[in-house]
């Protein structure tokens, strides 16, 4: 039998008090409907229906192809949504995994397990739920004197005996194609927010087919985020579970609360993360490397041994051996050579070193192809911007730059070049030479009395 999956997606999120749709509202730096779709796409599942409504555009940017998609124009409910794709799925033989896109643990092997259990038991609905000690929020699910799950009632149509009820919808549902969406059209919308609730299907089924329940063991898995305190909490268990999993494979934490690593990030055995440090993105971290304190990473690879204090490296490339900081930012496509330093204050964009250059301090390096050996004296900057156009600076190897020098854009500089420090340089300089660029010294003797008072001396 094929396997389909249709995830609700087409509300606006109301509760979140954002603009950004709920399922594109991102957790680590990731979008939470990014989540749901890589472990579907890593389960049984065949064919991925998503239903959009509210700034569909923005989910379908962030997805592309990997989903096929309905429209839901106007949200009137869960039941309403999953109606849009009926059309499609009543057509298609098989069994459809149902979950709301705000349910962002969701976990590929628990998918599978739902499957097996759903075909085994020959059911045609299968209800997931879960215990809570505090249940506010979800449905609750209403069981019969033999055990048998009987229907759901929504928490604002609950009596307070029916909220002290514990076992809660997950909004996770199995269900068969042709007997769910046939059935799906005779849906009404009679209670307290006037909107077809996918929830009352539990007792339409009922009546005619096989309902049975999936109880979920991990209850963060089914965890549905509706504010930005859900956010923040399910920030918090896929920190841990990420972290543990680092530190089991190898990779030493210190402080690791106060640690955050993205979901896609590589991190090779034998490497070091210090405390307050945000490791995000596609990056990739190999052996050796030490990162942080207060340290932010994002869509870069880190090679061996390198070590970054107190730094900022965006889209960027750090080859091994290299150390970054304290308080650097590399961006904008950074590729920063072996055995370099880049030290207190000094910015990187778009540009790239070979190796053993220097740039200890304040330096800032835009748009500049440099060498290797290269050093950069303290307060030396490439001038990179005319006010309107971008300019490239172009330096060889084993050139010295002298402190506070000016490197005027588009420059070229060749191998073994000396500027003196203090130069304003605007023409290209050739290989072996030397260049000074600024004004000459004037120093008159006996002068200073007329510019400076004599200070009084204190009597005792
Ligand atoms: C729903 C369930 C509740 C369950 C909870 C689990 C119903 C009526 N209630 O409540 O029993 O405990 O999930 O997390 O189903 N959506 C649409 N179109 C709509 C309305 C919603 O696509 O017209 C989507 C939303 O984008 C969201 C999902 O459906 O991703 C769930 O909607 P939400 O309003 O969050 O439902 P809950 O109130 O949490
Ligand atoms: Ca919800």
């Amino acid at each position: 039998m094929k396997k389909y999956a249709l995830v609700l997606a087409a509300g606006k999120g109301t509760r979140m008090k954002t603009d950004i749709p709920k399922v594109a509202f991102p957790i680590l730096r990731k979008p939470m409907i990014e989540y749901i779709v890589e472990n579907i796409e890593k389960s049984v599942v065949d064919d991925i229906y998503l239903v959009l409504g509210y700034k569909r555009e923005v989910v379908e940017d962030i997805l592309k192809n990997r989903a096929k998609y309905v429209y839901q124009e106007e949200q009137l409910g869960t039941g309403h949504a999953a109606m849009q794709a009926s059309a499609v799925l009543e057509k298609l033989d098989g069994n459809t995994f149902i979950m709301p896109g705000d349910v962002p643990l969701i976990w590929y092997k628990s998918i599978n397990r739902m499957f097996t259990l759903h075909e085994e038991s020959n059911n045609d609905l299968t209800v997931v739920t879960a215990h809570y000690d505090d249940p506010e929020g979800y449905g609750r699910i209403i069981r019969n004197e033999h055990g048998m799950i009987e229907r759901i009632i929504e928490e604002r149509d609950a009596t307070d005996e029916q909220k002290e009820i514990k076992e809660v919808n997950t909004g996770i549902y199995i269900v068969n194609n042709k007997k769910f969406f046939s059935l799906l059209k005779k849906l009404g919308n009679k209670n307290a927010k006037g909107e077809y609730y996918i929830t009352d299907m539990v007792e339409l089924m009922n009546k005619k087919y096989k309902v049975g329940s999936y109880l979920i063991k991990n209850n963060s898995i089914a965890m549905g985020v509706n504010d930005l305190y859900g956010i923040s909490k399910a920030e918090k268990y896929l920190r841990e579970y990420i972290n543990k999993e680092h530190m089991i494979n190898g990779v030493s934490m210190i402080n690791p609360e106060t640690i955050t690593i993205g979901h896609n990030v590589i991190i090779e055995p034998g490497v070091t993360i210090n405390p307050n440090t945000t490791i995000t993105g596609k990056t990739y971290i190999r052996t050796g490397a030490i990162i942080g304190p207060n340290t932010e990473v994002h869509n870069s690879q880190i090679f061996e041994n390198v070590v970054i204090k107190h730094s900022l490296i965006y889209d960027s490339i750090v080859r091994e051996e290299t150390t970054v900081g304290p308080f650097a930012h590399l961006r904008d496509h950074a590729d920063i050579g072996s055995h370099n330093r880049i030290g207190n204050f000094v910015e990187v964009k778009k540009s790239s070193t070979g190796h053993d250059t220097k740039a200890s301090h304040l330096a800032y390096i835009g748009d500049a192809t440099i060498g290797s050996g290269v050093n950069f004296g303290c307060g030396s900057i490439t001038v990179n911007y005319d006010g309107i156009n971008k300019h490239p600076t172009i330096i060889g190897d084993n050139v010295f730059i002298g402190c506070n020098t000016n490197m005027v854009a588009p420059l070229k500089i060749g191998n073994n070049v000396f500027i003196a420090a203090g130069s304003t340089v605007t023409k290209d300089i050739p290989e072996n030479g030397f260049a000074i660029a600024r004004s000459r010294q004037v120093t008159k003797e006996d002068y200073s009395k007329y510019l400076i008072k004599p200070k009084e001396k204190k009597t005792e």
